[in-house]
């Protein structure tokens, strides 16, 4: 029997190259040797998104015609929407009741999130158990391993100790300990050098088009201390090098590197060359969504048969969890 893996991806908006190289590249590797579930978290969503979650549907079918795009074959793995099986929230309450508020508090990324988010209201109720759902999520299918990036690190070691607390309580063992997978590269710098990412506003959307690709990738830091042309230039600290380094061969990363030490490549022209690259990578990504987009019936059956196919992993491990508390 393969191993089995959960991972889950919240539905606040289009996807970009940080999803891609963070998750969707490791997902697309895992598929085949792994029984795989990959979920549209939309309930995640929803604890940030409460005051207008107006487009989270829109968001939802949006995101899994993009993972379909990068490679995610529903004929391998199980996509589905998290609200639509209600087990999750059954075992979110399960493990609420033994989860001491102090872990929650203590997570680190709930207080980066309330300390550097300022355009939505976090001081709600079910934010703070955010990595409580999480664990729901992947101790319902039992998963062992959860390929996620880096920031998602706290919440796993939070689902460790909550899945230890449970079979210890109960004085059985129902849930395995789970695992991070990191990707590769599970971190991709934003634009402006720091994280991608929707909120600040710093990323290359998958669906962007050449024209915007070009003028994204014009306005990135290169090294600062290269003011002249004729200046060497320091690729390891260089943005966009790193991008080469994700999408391009050892090769031409190589050829790079050294015109860029020697002075015999600008910024201007590294730049061109890498948008032409990305252009070339994103083309089949955009051009399977296209298709994808024009059959919205497929990806709603695809969705049912996850659906399903979640539904009936989910029933089972909540039939143990409910024998097992006594309930
Ligand atoms: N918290 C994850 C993120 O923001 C999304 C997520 C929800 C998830 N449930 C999950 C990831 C379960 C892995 C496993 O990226
Ligand atoms: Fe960066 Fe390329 Fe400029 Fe070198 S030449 S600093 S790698 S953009």
């Amino acid at each position: 029997m393969k191993k089995k893996i959960l991972s889950g991806m919240r539905p606040t908006g289009r996807l970009h190259l940080g999803h891609l190289v963070g998750a969707l590249k490791n997902w697309s590797l895992l598929q085949s040797d792994y029984e795989c579930f990959f979920m549209v978290a939309d309930w995640h969503a929803l604890m940030s998104e409460y005051k207008d979650p107006s487009r989270l549907k829109e968001f939802s079918l949006d995101n899994v015609i993009d993972w379909i795009s990068c490679g995610i074959d529903p004929d391998k793995a199980t996509i589905f929407i998290q609200s639509q099986i209600p087990e999750h929230l059954e075992l979110y309450m399960a493990l609420s009741c033994i989860t001491p508020i102090g872990w929650l508090e203590r997570c680190p990324t709930y207080k980066e999130q309330l300390r550097e988010i300022k355009t939505r209201q976090l001081n709600n109720y079910a934010f703070l158990g955010y990595p409580v759902l999480q664990a729901a999520d992947i101790l319902l299918y039992k998963s062992e391993v959860v390929p996620v990036g880096e920031d998602q690190l706290p919440h796993l070691e939070l689902t460790r100790e909550i899945a230890k607390r449970f079979n210890y309580l109960y004085k059985k063992n129902i849930f395995l300990e789970p695992l991070a997978k990191l990707a590769k590269t599970s971190r991709l710098m934003g634009l402006d050098g720091r994280k991608m990412s929707k909120s600040y506003n710093n990323y290359i959307g998958l669906s962007d088009t050449a024209q915007e690709i070009s003028k994204k990738v014009m306005s990135m830091f290169t090294d600062p201390k290269r003011i002249k042309r004729t200046d060497p230039g320091r690729p390891q600290v260089c943005n966009v090098y790193s991008y080469y380094k994700i999408f391009s061969d050892q090769g031409l990363c190589a050829v790079v590197e050294n015109e860029c030490k020697r002075a015999k490549r600008g910024c201007t022209d590294c730049k061109k060359e890498f948008t032409c690259l990305l252009n070339d990578y994103l083309l089949p990504i955009q051009e399977k969504r296209e298709e994808l987009m024009g059959d919205k019936n497929t990806i709603i059956r695809i969705l049912e048969k996850g659906r399903e196919k979640a539904r009936s992993a989910a029933k089972s491990t909540m039939d143990e969890v409910r024998h097992t508390i006594g309930l």
